[in-house]
């Protein structure tokens, strides 16, 4: 075996010599290593001798660790304090004298992150995916070789979804009553890459938002956000959205121009004019005939055909908001009157009892009174006036 290779190495002809200026192009030799849509710089300028060193004066040339080569004129690329663990294989990702794809890619960049990770690694079992990802636009998000911010990303904040969500990221940096989290982090609510829920959300969204809101929380301005777990805490009844743990039905999350990150104008005072676009927020689900008609049958707090609702609300600046009787969120009264209510830094007693055709209150606004829908007037006042004075 030895003797034979030895013999055949004999009978084979030394590598012919080659001036070292030789153009390995010269003739249309080594065509092949320019045949490709785009070129590499060096191939391009004939610069073959840069990554294949010549042995002596001869055609032969060689072998170079790839990675060392490609370091000699690109050094910088691997340059971080966060290096992709692949990034030292340059040519697991590129070729070296050409190629059809954009970056000298072995494959097109919306298909060479799949090439090492499996879905698996990053959407899972969760079959909502980013749309982001299922365009294996990885790379709006992850730097391919190395940078400063774990995980390999390119920004940190909104900054890294804004060159897709731009609208959306300024909305959340501008808004008049603005969200710490959104500001900070889109990921503390969203994930990335795919989740089980809809809007990409790491958990359905009642536990999200009360992974914060299990407890009061002081804002940035100094003021305390009440906890929303202690408003659920016992109460008998949630309010239809908040019941089905839908709270951006009434909350945007990002940011809103009106005051609680409400999504429609609901008026932050215990008194506002009983007009129905200040309470568009309530308006969006229910019919807004139960304030607007002075008579109508269209709403239950009413005495006879007379609207209490109307009588309460609707009388100027001194107009009663809903959350004098309602609770948004809670209660253990059927129509979600309160128990007590928020005056002033006081909680003033509702003292509600409905019966079957009416009820009846005993607020600390006023003595106590009764309404009745059949007919007659169960001993309601007929005055409209006559508790102006009691509520200061
Ligand atoms: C940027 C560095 C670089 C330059 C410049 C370069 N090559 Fe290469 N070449 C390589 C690498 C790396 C390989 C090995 C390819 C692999 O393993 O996929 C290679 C392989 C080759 C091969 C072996 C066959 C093949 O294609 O795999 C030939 C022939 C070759 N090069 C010729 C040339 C010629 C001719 C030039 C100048 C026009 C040139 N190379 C310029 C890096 C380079
Ligand atoms: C002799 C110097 C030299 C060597 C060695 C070299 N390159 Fe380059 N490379 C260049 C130049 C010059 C450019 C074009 C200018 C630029 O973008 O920096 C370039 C561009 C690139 C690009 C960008 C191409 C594009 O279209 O965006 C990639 C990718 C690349 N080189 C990969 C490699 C890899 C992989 C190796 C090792 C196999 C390597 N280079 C070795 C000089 C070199
Ligand atoms: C995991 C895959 C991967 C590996 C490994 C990799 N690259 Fe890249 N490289 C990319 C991608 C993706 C781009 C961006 C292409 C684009 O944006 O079109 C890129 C771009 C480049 C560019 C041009 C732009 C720039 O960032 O300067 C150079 C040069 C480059 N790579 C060199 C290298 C070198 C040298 C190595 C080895 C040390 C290497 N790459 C290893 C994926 C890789
Ligand atoms: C040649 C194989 C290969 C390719 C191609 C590749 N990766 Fe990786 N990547 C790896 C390996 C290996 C690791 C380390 C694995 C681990 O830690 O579990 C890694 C880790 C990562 C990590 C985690 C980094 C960290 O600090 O935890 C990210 C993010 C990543 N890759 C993104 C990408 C993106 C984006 C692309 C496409 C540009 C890509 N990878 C292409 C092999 C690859
Ligand atoms: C919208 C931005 C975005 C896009 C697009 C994106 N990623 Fe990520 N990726 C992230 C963020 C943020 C993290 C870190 C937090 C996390 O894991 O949820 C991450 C983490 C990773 C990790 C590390 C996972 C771990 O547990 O350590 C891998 C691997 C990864 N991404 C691969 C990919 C691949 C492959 C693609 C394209 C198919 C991709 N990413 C697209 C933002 C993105
Ligand atoms: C490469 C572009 C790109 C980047 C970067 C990007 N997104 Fe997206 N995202 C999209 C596209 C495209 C859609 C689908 C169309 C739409 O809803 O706007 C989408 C949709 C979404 C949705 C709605 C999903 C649903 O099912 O309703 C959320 C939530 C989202 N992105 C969050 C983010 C977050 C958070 C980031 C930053 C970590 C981010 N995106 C970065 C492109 C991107
Ligand atoms: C406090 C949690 C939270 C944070 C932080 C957050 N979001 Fe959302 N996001 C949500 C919720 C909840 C929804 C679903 C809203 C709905 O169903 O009406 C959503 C929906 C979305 C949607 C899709 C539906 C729509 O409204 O267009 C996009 C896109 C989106 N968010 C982008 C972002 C971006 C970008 C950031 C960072 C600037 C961000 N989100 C920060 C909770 C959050
Ligand atoms: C990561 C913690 C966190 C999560 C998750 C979170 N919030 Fe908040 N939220 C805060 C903080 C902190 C404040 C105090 C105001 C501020 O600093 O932005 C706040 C304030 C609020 C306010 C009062 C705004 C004001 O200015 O009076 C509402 C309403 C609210 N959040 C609703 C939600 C809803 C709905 C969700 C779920 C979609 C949610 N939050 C998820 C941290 C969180
Ligand atoms: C039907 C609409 C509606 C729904 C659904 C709703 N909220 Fe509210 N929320 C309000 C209103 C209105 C206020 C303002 C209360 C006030 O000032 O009278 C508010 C106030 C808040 C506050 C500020 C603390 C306070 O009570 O003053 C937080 C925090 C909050 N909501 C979180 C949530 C969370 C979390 C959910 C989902 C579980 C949710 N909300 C669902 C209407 C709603
Ligand atoms: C996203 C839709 C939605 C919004 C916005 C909304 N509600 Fe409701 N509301 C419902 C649903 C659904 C019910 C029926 C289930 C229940 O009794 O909670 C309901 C029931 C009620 C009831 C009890 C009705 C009854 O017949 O028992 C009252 C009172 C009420 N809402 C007041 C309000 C007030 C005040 C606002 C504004 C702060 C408001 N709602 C905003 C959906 C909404
Ligand atoms: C003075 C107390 C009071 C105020 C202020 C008030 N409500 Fe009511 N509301 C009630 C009472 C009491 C009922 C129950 C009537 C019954 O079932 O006997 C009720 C019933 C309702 C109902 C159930 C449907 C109906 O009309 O019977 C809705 C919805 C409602 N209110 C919404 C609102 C909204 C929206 C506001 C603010 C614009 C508001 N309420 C202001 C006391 C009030």
């Amino acid at each position: 075996m030895n003797t034979l290779f030895l013999l055949a190495a004999l009978l084979t002809p030394p590598p012919e010599r080659l001036a070292p200026d030789a153009s390995c192009l010269a003739d249309g030799c080594h065509a092949e290593t320019r045949a490709f849509p785009l070129i590499h710089a060096p191939i391009e300028k004939g610069q073959c001798r840069d990554c294949h060193p010549q042995q002596g004066d001869r055609h032969a040339f060689t072998e170079v660790p790839p990675n060392e080569t490609c370091a000699k004129c690109h050094e910088s690329v691997t340059a971080g304090p966060v290096v992709h663990s692949a990034t030292d294989k340059c040519l697991d990702c590129h070729t070296a004298h050409g190629s059809a794809n954009a970056g000298l890619l072995i494959v097109p960049a919306t298909a060479l992150c799949q090439e090492c990770h499996e879905p698996d690694e990053y959407v899972k079992d969760r079959p909502k995916v980013h749309e982001a990802v299922t365009k294996g636009e990885c790379l709006t998000c992850h730097e391919p070789h190395a940078g400063s911010i774990p995980k390999l990303l390119r920004a940190e904040g909104p900054a890294l979804c804004k060159s897709c969500h731009e609208e959306r990221v300024a909305e959340v940096l501008a808004a008049k009553t603005g969200h710490s989290p959104a500001k900070d982090d889109c990921t503390r609510c969203h994930d990335p890459h795919a989740s089980k829920q809809g809007a990409l959300l790491h958990k359905p969204q009642m536990e999200l938002c009360l992974e914060c809101h299990d407890k009061a929380i002081e804002a940035s301005d100094g003021r305390t956000v009440a906890s929303l777990a202690a408003q659920l805490e016992g109460r008998k009844r949630r309010h239809g959205p908040v019941d089905e743990g839908k709270c951006a039905e009434c909350h945007s999350p990002h940011g809103s121009p009106n005051f609680r990150l409400l999504k429609l104008a609901y008026p932050p005072a215990f008194y506002a004019p009983g007009v129905e676009e200040s309470f568009a927020l309530c308006f969006d689900c229910h019919d807004a005939e139960l304030l607007t008609e002075e008579h109508t049958e269209e709403t239950k707090f009413r005495d006879g055909d007379k609207n209490l609702h109307f009588v309460h609300v609707n009388r100027g600046a001194r107009g009663r908001t809903c959350r004098a009787c309602h609770s948004p969120h809670a209660s253990d009264s059927l129509v979600h009157v309160r128990e007590t209510t928020p005056f002033g830094t006081w909680g003033l007693p509702v003292g509600f009892t409905p019966t079957k055709s009416g009820g009846g209150c005993s607020p600390g606004c006023h003595v106590k009174r009764d309404y009745d829908r059949g007919g007659g007037g169960a001993g309601t006042s007929d005055s409209d006036d006559d508790d102006e004075e009691d509520d200061e």
